[in-house]
């Protein structure tokens, strides 16, 4: 390697740090300054016990302006519920926590893709235009069994959703 090409690789590393400081720098100020909105607490060792992430409070409801509230808890290695249900053509809010690590709540082919942090509620609001299925993964490492942390989202008629699922507080498709 001559002395020439040398510098030049110097001042290529040298760009690539200060790019890579830059890129730091913007993502500090730029979280700073568009810090989330609403930022809800929730004690992680007790969710279990009481309150909103109880067991028999989990899934899907139906609130009176119609409109979808599902509550669900991502822990190793699973969600609860495994199996979401929702209606069509419906708002549907997803509030999250999780008692142990963080993971990832992500919903292949829509916009809802969050962090699940315990000690938070992370809340996504979405709206399923079609009916079908799609894929949740866990998409935040969360250790050994994290590959395995997948879990689904069936869409259904508004009309089917009812008949179906109608008359249970808390839907969901598991079990
Ligand atoms: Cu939970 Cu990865």
């Amino acid at each position: 390697m001559t002395a020439g090409s040398e510098g030049r690789w110097a001042r290529i590393v040298a760009v690539i740090v200060a790019l890579v400081v830059a890129v730091m720098i913007y993502s500090g100020l730029h979280w700073t300054a568009v810090a989330p909105s609403k930022v809800e607490t929730i004690d992680a060792s007790t969710l279990h016990l009481s309150g909103e992430f109880m067991e028999a409070n989990l899934g899907t409801s139906i609130q009176p302006d119609r409109s979808a509230v599902v509550r669900m808890i991502a822990q190793q290695y699973a969600f609860v519920p495994r199996c979401i249900v929702v209606p069509a053509d419906t708002p549907v809010t997803f509030r999250v926590t999780s008692p142990d690590v963080v993971h990832g709540f992500l919903i292949v082919g829509t916009n809802v893709n969050t962090m699940v942090v315990p000690g938070y509620v992370a809340e996504v609001r979405t709206r399923f235009d079609r009916t079908g299925e799609h894929v949740m993964p866990c998409h935040e490492y969360c250790s050994v069994g994290h590959e395995g942390m997948w879990a689904h989202v069936k869409v259904l008629d508004r009309l089917e959703f009812e008949r179906v699922h109608g008359n249970q507080g808390r839907a969901s498709c598991a079990g």
